[in-house]
């Protein structure tokens, strides 16, 4: 994918719950590609936000691929609750896989894609043994939770080096980022690599409608793609 295309991924956790019909409707007709569900679990990270049941009323709504995000320790009784839902793919964090773990097998031989998300502080190494087997992985640019945190520009080494490791190992996992993206970010991130971009506050903080915003992402994503293409001044 070029700088200049990118695959939008709301991320619902800075959308309205109240109006989440309407959310869903607004991201949908301002260019959303699939949506991007956040689970936590209180342990592994401090937070609560969407269970089994809210992904399957968001599916009711929308018949756009679902991402549902794990951020639980440990995964198993989860990805089990969400096995049973009509998500798209299921993301675990490689900081909480045991070794030899059959976890991401089993997400696959359930019919669904399996993601691997990895914090802030771990090294990309942690995810090579588990590379042959990911649809996806979710490079995180903030410290997981929260949404509405300050972007991580450093972690895009990752995405580099997860980009240039697809191409010498003939890889066919996507690239998603998580976590701070604005217009900026998001520009960055596409330019390292990165095929999904996970979009929370900075798309949804003003609410609806959402195509002007999504129409200045697509012009920052543009704009950078003609720099690299004809040099700063072109
Ligand atoms: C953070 C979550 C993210 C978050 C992104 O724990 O995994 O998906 O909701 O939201 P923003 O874009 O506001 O950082
Ligand atoms: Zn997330």
């Amino acid at each position: 994918m070029g700088a200049s295309e990118f695959c939008l991924s709301p991320s619902l956790l800075a959308a309205d719950r109240l109006n989440l019909d309407q959310e869903l409707k607004a991201l949908e007709a301002a260019g959303a590609q699939r949506f991007h569900v956040d689970v936590m679990d209180g342990h592994f990270v401090p937070n609560l936000a969407f269970s089994p049941a809210d992904v399957r009323a968001i599916a009711r709504t929308t018949s756009l691929p679902l991402d549902v995000h794990l951020m639980t320790a440990p995964p198993r009784p989860f990805m089990e609750w969400f096995l049973e839902t009509p998500a798209t793919s299921i993301t675990v964090h490689v900081e909480t896989l045991e070794k030899d773990d059959a976890l991401l097998h089993n997400i696959r031989a359930a019919g669904k894609e399996p993601g691997l998300a990895l914090n802030p502080a771990t090294p990309i190494e942690a995810l090579w043994p588990w590379l042959p087997q990911v649809a996806h992985i979710v490079v995180m640019t903030v410290q997981p939770g929260f949404g509405g945190q300050t972007f991580q520009e450093e972690q895009l080494t990752k995405v580099t080096a997860l980009n240039a490791r697809r191409t010498s190992h003939k890889g066919a996992f996507q690239i998603h980022v998580d976590g701070g993206l604005d217009a900026h970010a998001l520009a960055l991130a596409l330019r390292a690599g990165a095929d999904v971009c996970v979009m929370g506050s900075a798309l949804m903080k003003d609410g609806p409608p959402y195509e002007e915003k999504v129409k200045c992402f697509q012009q920052a994503a543009l704009r950078l793609g003609h720099e690299q293409r004809y040099g700063e001044k072109g």
